[in-house]
């Protein structure tokens, strides 16, 4: 038997229409690609499990303990109410505390790295990468504080308003004017999560790069629709491969060096001047959608990296 794969997400941010289909996409499309490499894979819903300390880390789901056995896990840390992220964050340290594998912790440095977009970009500002300028809003009735400073620092707009710390293109707003600066910022205020303020940077493409023990594997370029201004997939945007990574390819690496990073999903606004820094992730950074042949190299790089950190690594 092989060993497992399994993804962690929070199951209640989706439409519960959504759910099932979703689960079985993606399932679909990880084991086709995980098992000729050796591993099964599976979505389990937060929800559904049950953390505890009993002189050792349990991860109950149903009448097993997860951590009974070594295994893989992929766990999401993004959620939109705050019990279900402190209910993710329980499952995520319940799993970096056990023996089996966080494959989310592919650096060293902060797990905040992981997901916090701000910290994201200073942290690569201080390796001199070209970075997307970001204001933060101050929380509910602060809020306001940030349009003197994003007139201060980012001058005039348009503006993109998205939550610091979430994914799939997910609340990420384009701003065209100074009254609606403010109104998003008045609905942000409410929103109970952290968002940030940027310039919209016209970009030809989203590229994200995979990066695998500080060396670039391939890329994936994702474009807004026409008239659109959100490349994500699940947004309508389209894919493409190309050869831009090797124009990042310094750069990537300098990242994935300073934080001893195994796996790196780096993603750049690609701009007529240049490449900008967006954000990145590490295990869950889809590539599933890319064509051959670059997907089985990719592919090949990604569990290889699972292979070797099962078989290596008892605990980071
Ligand atoms: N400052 C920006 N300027 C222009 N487009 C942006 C900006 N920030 C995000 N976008 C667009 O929105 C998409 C989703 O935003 P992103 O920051 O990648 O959030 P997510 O974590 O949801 O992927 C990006 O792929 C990009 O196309
Ligand atoms: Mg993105």
């Amino acid at each position: 038997m092989n060993p497992v794969i399994t993804w962690i997400y929070q199951s209640e941010d989706s439409d519960p229409a959504e759910v099932e289909a979703f689960e079985q996409s993606i399932t679909r499309r990880y084991s086709v690609l995980s098992r000729p490499r050796g591993f099964d894979f599976r979505v389990i819903r937060a929800t559904e499990l049950v953390p505890s300390c009993v002189g050792r880390p349990v991860l109950r789901h149903g009448g097993e303990d997860l951590l009974e056995q070594r295994q893989c896990f992929i766990v999401e840390d993004m959620a939109t109410d705050p019990q279900g992220l402190q209910a993710l964050r329980a499952v995520y340290r319940t799993i970096e505390a056990s023996g089996s594998v966080l494959l989310n912790r592919s650096f060293d440095g902060p797990d905040y790295l992981e997901r916090d977009k701000l910290a994201q970009l200073q942290h690569a500002a201080g390796l001199g990468i070209p970075t997307a300028p970001t204001v933060t809003v101050p929380p509910g009735k602060y809020a306001r504080r940030a349009i003197e400073e994003v007139r201060r620092e980012l001058g005039d707009g348009p503006y993109v308003v998205k939550p610091r710390e979430m994914t799939g293109g997910y609340g990420v707003l384009r701003v065209d004017s100074d009254q609606q600066l403010a109104a998003t910022i008045d609905i942000a205020a409410q929103a109970g999560a952290g968002y940030i303020v940027q310039p919209l940077i016209e970009h030809l493409g989203d590229m994200r790069v995979f990066v695998a023990d500080g060396k670039v594997v391939s890329s994936l370029t994702r474009r807004p629709r026409p008239g659109g201004y959100l490349a994500s997939v699940s947004q309508g945007g389209s894919i493409e491969v190309n050869e831009d990574h090797v124009e990042v390819a310094d750069l990537c690496g300098r990242m994935a060096q300073d934080l001893r990073a195994e796996w790196m999903c780096i993603d750049w606004l690609m701009t007529d001047s240049g490449p900008v820094l967006n954000e990145w992730s590490t295990a869950h950074g889809g590539f599933t959608m890319m064509p051959e042949p670059e997907l089985g190299k990719v592919a090949d790089a990604f569990f290889g990296w699972i292979r070797r950190r099962f078989e290596t690594d008892p605990g980071r």
